[in-house]
């Protein structure tokens, strides 16, 4: 890590000392007759990882393009850093100012279809807006990208264009390309929605490497709720423009206290989702989770295969992969059985999917 540590260190540096990275006061939105944003309140401390979820269409994305200016409030202040991003006076048109643009550099966003140039290469990609917006030479810019992207595990594909690459590596280049901005606070919008399921997990790995190693403020909006889990020391659950229930991760997933919560968490159940057709992150860590639990899965037997088992410490799938049928074993948290144990599951597809979580 030690050429990165350095490299993801000074993406830190600069701007003034708040004890608060984020702040939305009173903020809303409304486009024409749908209030998006209804006096929102909601504050993320420096360095805190904090996961935003919730249903369709409650404006989970519009707080994030309101913090890069891609969206103005109606009503409200947002602070980034301590300073003034938007300060919406109502009935006043927004407008952005010198302080917005600089207040607005603390930020960058990695959206959920990559939004690259596709003309441009990989490395043209990532040192674009370094050169033109921060003003900084191209050597330097090329000597912090290259950097970026080994980091990202993209170097040897930095002469690539855009379309030549999979989706999960397009969006390893974007993760480099906001990086390359040096923004204290990262946006993530559903990073891995857009992808193929069997290329889900390599950006998480990148986001998980970035949520552990680094004391960046990362915002994250995901439907990837065992990630969500994992990674954030807060999450929000946001319904219909306003905060239903915030908290750790713990218990918003484990025990959550408002009803709206609940219904939505057991609307979105991984087994029902992820686990169709696929081998996804989401769906083997939630075999882990029941192994964890201890209690029985009846999964979704359906057409698809599903989640089976397991009250026995292990947690046991079986899944219709394309024309193929896999079935396995995924745990254990004895002691006597401390790795992870594929058992008729093609060792390949086991390690991809799950031989990222070391400490199962
Ligand atoms: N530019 C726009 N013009 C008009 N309505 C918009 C615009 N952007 C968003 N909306 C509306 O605002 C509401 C909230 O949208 P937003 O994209 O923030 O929701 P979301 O929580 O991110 O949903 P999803 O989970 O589907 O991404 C939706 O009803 C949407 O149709
Ligand atoms: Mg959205």
């Amino acid at each position: 890590m030690s050429p990165h540590t350095d490299t993801l260190r000074t993406l830190n540096s600069g701007g003034a000392p708040s004890d608060v990275e984020i702040s939305f006061n009173n903020v809303s939105k409304s486009w024409g007759s749908n209030q998006v944003l209804r006096g929102l309140n909601f504050e993320v401390a420096p360095g805190e990882k904090v996961s935003i979820i919730g249903p369709s269409g409650s404006g989970k994305t519009t707080i994030l393009r309101i913090l890069m200016t891609l969206e103005t409030p109606d009503e409200g202040v947002v602070t980034v850093g301590g300073d003034i991003l938007w300060d919406a006076k109502p009935g006043v048109k927004n407008k952005e100012t010198k302080q917005t643009i600089a207040t607005r550099r603390k930020v960058g966003m990695v959206f959920q279809q990559f939004n690259l140039f596709p003309h441009m290469t990989v490395l043209e990609n990532v040192i674009e807006a370094p050169i033109h917006v921060l003003g900084i030479s191209k050597a330097e810019a090329t000597e912090r990208a290259v950097d970026l992207l080994e980091l990202v595990g993209l170097k040897e594909h930095m002469k690539h264009t855009p379309p030549e690459l999979s989706g999960g590596q397009q969006q390893r280049v974007a993760i480099a390309r906001a990086l390359a901005m040096r923004p204290r606070v990262m946006l993530f919008d559903e990073p891995t929605s857009a992808l193929d399921p069997e290329l889900i997990g390599e950006v998480l790995n990148v986001i998980r490497r970035l949520a552990t190693t680094t004391d960046m403020t990362m915002l994250m909006v995901t439907h990837e709720m065992r990630f969500a889990q994992e990674i954030s020391d807060r999450v929000v659950m946001f319904d219909k423009g306003v905060t239903v229930e915030a908290g750790p991760p713990e218990q918003i997933f484990k025990n959550p206290q408002q009803e709206r919560t609940k219904q939505f968490l057991k609307a979105v159940n991984p087994y029902s989702r992820q686990c169709e057709n696929s081998m996804s992150d989401g769906c083997v860590e939630q075999a882990l989770a029941g192994a964890d639990s201890g209690e029985p899965y009846a999964g979704e037997n359906g057409p698809h295969g599903g989640l089976v088992g397991a009250d026995d410490g292990l947690a046991e799938f079986g899944f219709e992969r394309r024309d193929q049928v896999v079935g396995g074993q995924v745990g254990a948290r004895d002691d006597d059985r401390p790795g992870i144990r594929c058992v008729g599951f093609p060792d390949e597809l086991c390690r991809a999917s799950v031989g990222h979580r070391p400490h199962v």
